[in-house]
């Protein structure tokens, strides 16, 4: 999915607009037909406007007309309109009968005193028709065929069956709601083979959530997003609708309250439900009451089996729902809505009551329960936390997070115990669904309210988890306040060391503090026998020593992990449990396979319990795809962890997922949208208190790649700042990519300092990558001291380990380094070789700016440029490894392309050398 350029542009429309040039495509042909088809306000007429735009871009005819409803009644008005431009020389190649019957239809000329002849009209529309698809394709396009007059459907449906060749195409809108016949009419007449139709549907979350930012500039909380997609049922015309007025109203509706429904909508409906007999309008309300309404549940709630079947009955030939069997539905989730919303609040109780007693499932019962209660009650209070408690087992957290709310606020003034523990069960499903700020505000009551002791620390502690994300100072003070306070539990003192002992707060705090804070979980937990919270420990003791040491502590994480999986579900969170501590590990040290498991797993169980914090697996798999070079997936994964991190407000996963999105639209050379993104990354993460290594390296990476690399040091340099000193760690990323940028500026000295340790430590541990990366740095700085033969060897070693290296980018890289080492001994042979090396692996990437960076270094060997005039660089490599005797599967290997790819630019070379064979082919290589 794509950000729309601007207002005007269709979101979530892909496979449509992909339909729609086909059937251009079509048309250019033989006469075609598309109709896109679907309820009001659905978007037909946005995409059918593509459509025309799209057919004129091709430089086709478009002939339009856009009925609105008073026009039924008119003959002949949509064929003028059609018609409308049509020029004098057209008209005047028409025979007289036709064009004077013509000028009647369109009133043009004054012949009222002659009778207009239907047919006549017919053929010289016909004959119009031929005419101008004589020398360009002609779409004749109508939105909202079903309010076409019947006389120019008639034309329409006379020319339609009579084109056989000639190149015209049809583009019509129809409504479904309105039963519309002539879609399907249309189509016949075309021919089934010759027509398509696309019915549109609704748009899913993640569109209606882009549709309100985009054209709204509204920002959602998720679980009022989820509400308001579902009673707008995707249509975006009523989700533009209702986030107007949810903007209008200045806050999002809480727990119980109906949206709220703009008032032109609300009236629209209304107008639908007026008719109807004020029983059945009762009826419709307890429907629209219940989740899921059925004929059975409407019989119990009113003992009146024969009422309910008449009043369904009249209501379903009022259009207004749909009785399914046993099911009934509402023929569009506003319906419900808005007739809920405006019953007055004793009838909608009244409701709930009766239903509340006919409900089988405890959530619904309890939920009916609420709604019933005029005010506190302490019956309904306790069966609502039981519900939620149930819902929050199961997985259901944002349902949890409303029913807690609704417990709240129905518990009696005298049970502050039941509101408090109501309370901060409500903060941790909204915490947990999604909704940060909410349950902030909820933690901070509750700690108002709070007595010391291990009540208190219990809510500094979840306060703290929750403001960790957005300002990590006062995370800290609360959490340590919070190990202060819970002096006398071992298990709640070893949770909050475990939160306190996490790398967000190494800049704050120190490495030696992380560790203590660790090791003294791991014993307090050990203690106390609680073995999740053991599991965290030991993952958090991991983490720290990862960061100290760089080293996997495997044996200590496997241990961790497993005890976190016989524990309950594992936790996807930042903040969350081993599992994804061990994935950030593997992540940085480069095991991308077993990184990659890991991640995929969390993600499966993330999705499926709907959890927010899936954000971050998420956002790590978009940069572990990134490295892999498959950056297709890497940028899905980074949109997705994006649209729900703004959707939860967690500017945390806001931060990597920007910066992931960032590196692949900067690798591709999309270059802003990605400033765009990682500049918005940093600044989400510099209001979070944090240093913004992500962004800032990213944003490195991308000016080094356009050249500046002065511009790139300004980035990195605080981030290189932040990592050197702590003494953690030499063997991050950003640390080879500031050896980079050193030696790009000629501060070899600088970047020596750098690259000495970081190589010793690559040594030490082994890592591919790193040494990779180090071996290339040290080739760059050979050769920055001018010597050359070292450099070359040392950079050839350097291509050896970069095929070993699990990130993509090292190939071409250090290919680009060695053949800059080679031109420069003057080797151009060679140079050339290794320079169409490093283009093909970038192109294959999809590395732009970097390729771009390769053919300008090819530009400057000087001599014949034969990729330029005769080959690729691409078909240049892949000839020289043919002449070796290489496969095609070998060629793919060595080259980092697909068997595709070289068999297809075996097939361009073939061409362009005249040669018909491998054999040939080498031979012609000797020879020139
Ligand atoms: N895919 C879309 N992306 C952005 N806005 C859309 C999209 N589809 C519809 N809209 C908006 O929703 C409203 C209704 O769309 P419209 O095309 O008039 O629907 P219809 O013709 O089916 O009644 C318009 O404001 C339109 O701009
Ligand atoms: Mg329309």
């Amino acid at each position: 999915m794509h950000a729309p350029t601007g207002p005007g542009d269709l979101i979530g429309r892909q496979a449509e607009l992909d339909g729609i040039d086909r059937f251009l495509g079509l048309a250019r042909r033989h006469p075609s037909g598309l109709v896109l088809e679907g309820e009001a306000g659905i978007g037909k007429t946005s995409l059918w406007c593509k459509g025309v735009e799209r057919a004129r871009a091709r430089g086709f005819r478009v002939l339009s007309t856009r009925p609105g409803g008073a026009d039924v009644q008119l003959s002949f008005a949509g064929v003028a309109d059609l018609l409308g431009a049509m020029d004098e020389q057209t008209r005047e190649r028409l025979p007289p009968p036709q064009r004077r019957a013509l000028a009647a239809a369109l009133l043009v000329e004054d012949v009222s005193d002659e009778p207009l002849d239907d047919r006549a009209v017919s053929a010289a529309f016909l004959s119009v028709l031929r005419v101008l698809a004589e020398d360009r394709t002609c779409i004749l396009a109508v939105d909202d065929v079903q309010w076409l007059d019947a006389a120019s459907m008639r034309v329409l449906d006379f020319a339609l069956r009579r084109l056989e060749a000639e190149p015209v195409g049809i583009l019509a809108t129809a409504r479904t709601d309105d039963r519309s016949v002539r879609a399907g009419e249309l189509v016949r007449t075309i021919g089934e083979g010759r027509a398509e139709r696309i019915e549109l549907g609704p748009l899913s979350l993640g569109a209606t959530h882009e549709l309100l930012r985009w054209r709204l500039d509204l920002r959602l909380s998720r679980p009022t997003l989820v509400r308001l997609h579902a009673t707008c049922g995707g249509n975006p015309f009523y989700a533009l609708q209702i986030g107007e007025a949810l903007r209008r109203s200045g806050r999002e509706p809480v727990a119980g309250e109906p949206l709220p429904v703009p008032r032109d909508l609300g009236k629209l409906v209304r107008e639908r439900l007026v008719g109807l007999s004020s029983r059945t309008r009762t009826t419709l309300l307890l429907g629209a009451a219940l989740a899921e309404p059925s004929v059975l549940l409407l019989w119990r709630a009113t003992g009146d089996p024969a009422a309910v079947e008449h009043d369904l009955d009249e209501a379903e030939r009022a259009g207004i729902v749909q009785v399914l069997g046993p099911v009934v539905r509402f023929a569009h989730p506003l319906f419900a809505s808005v007739h809920y919303a405006s019953a007055p609040a004793a009838e909608r109780r009244a409701a709930h009551r009766r239903l509340a007693d006919v409900v089988g499932s405890g959530e619904e019962r309890a939920r009916h329960l609420a709604l019933a209660a005029a005010g506190p009650d302490g019956a309904v209070a306790g069966a609502l936390e039981e519900a939620a408690r149930g819902a929050r087992a199961r997985g259901a957290t944002p349902m949890a997070a409303q029913l807690f709310e609704q417990a709240v606020s129905l518990t009696p003034e005298d049970d502050q115990a039941g509101a408090q523990r109501r309370r901060v069960a409500a903060a941790e499903a909204h915490f947990a669904s999604g909704g940060t700020a909410r349950a902030r505000d909820l933690l901070e009551s509750a700690l108002a309210e709070a007595e010391p002791g291990n009540e208190r620390a219990d809510i500094l502690y979840r306060l703290g988890m929750t403001t960790r994300a957005v300002d990590g100072a006062r995370s800290i003070r609360l959490l340590q306040e919070a190990a202060e306070e819970a002096q006398a539990d071992d298990g709640l003192r070893a949770k909050v060391l475990c939160g306190l002992s996490h790398w967000v707060y190494a800049h704050h705090v120190g490495m030696d503090a992380l560790e203590r804070a660790a090791r003294s979980a791991v014993e307090l937990a050990e203690h106390s026998g609680d073995h999740r919270t053991l599991a965290v420990a030991l993952g958090q003791l991991g983490g720290t020593r990862f960061m100290r040491d760089d080293d996997v502590p495997a044996e200590l994480m496997e241990r961790a992990v497993v005890l976190e999986e016989e524990s309950g579900e594992p936790s996807v969170d930042e903040d969350g449990g081993p599992a994804i501590q061990y994935a950030t590990m593997l992540l940085y040290a480069g095991r991308l396979a077993p990184a990659r498991e890991l991640l995929e797993r969390l993600c499966e169980r993330a999705r499926r319990t709907g959890e927010a914090g899936i954000a971050h697996p998420l956002q790590m798999l978009a940069y572990l795809e990134f490295y892999s070079g498959r950056w297709g997936r890497a940028e899905a994964a980074a949109r997705e962890a994006l649209d729900v991190s703004l959707q939860s407000g967690r500017e945390s996963e806001e931060v990597g997922a920007r910066s992931a999105l960032g590196l692949v639209l900067g690798g591709r050379g999309e270059l802003d949208p990605a400033r765009r993104h990682l500049e918005r990354g940093l600044a989400a993460a510099e209001r979070s208190g944090r240093g913004g290594r992500a962004p800032r390296s990213a944003l490195a990476m991308l000016e080094l790649s356009v050249g500046n690399a002065e511009a790139a040091w300004g980035w990195l340099e605080p981030a290189v700042a932040f990592v050197i000193p702590l003494g953690v760690l030499m063997l991050r990323p950003e640390v080879a990519l500031a050896i980079d940028v050193l030696l790009e500026l000629g501060r070899v000295r600088d970047a020596e300092a750098i690259l000495d340790p970081f190589e010793e430590a690559a040594r030490k541990r082994d890592r591919p990558w790193a040494l990779a990366a180090a071996m290339r740095c040290r080739g760059l700085a050979l050769a920055a001291r001018d010597r050359l033969p070292e450099a070359e060897s040392t950079g050839e070693r350097a291509v050896e380990l970069a095929e070993l290296s699990p990130n993509r980018l090292e190939l071409p890289l250090s290919l680009l380094a060695l053949g800059t080492v080679q031109r420069r001994l003057g080797r151009k042979q060679g140079a050339r070789a290794t320079l169409g090396r490093a283009l093909a692996s970038f192109e294959d990437l999809g590395a732009r700016l970097w390729a771009e960076r390769v053919r300008r270094e090819l530009g400057r060997i000087g001599g014949r440029v034969p990729y330029e005039h005769e080959l690729s660089a691409t078909e240049e490599s892949i000839a020289e490894l043919v002449a070796e005797g290489r496969s095609n599967k070998q060629i793919a290997a060595g080259l980092h392309l697909s068997v595709k790819t070289v068999e297809w630019n075996l097939s361009k070379l073939y061409r362009k050398l005249g040669v018909r064979s491998r054999t040939e082919l080498a031979a012609a290589l000797r020879r020139g």
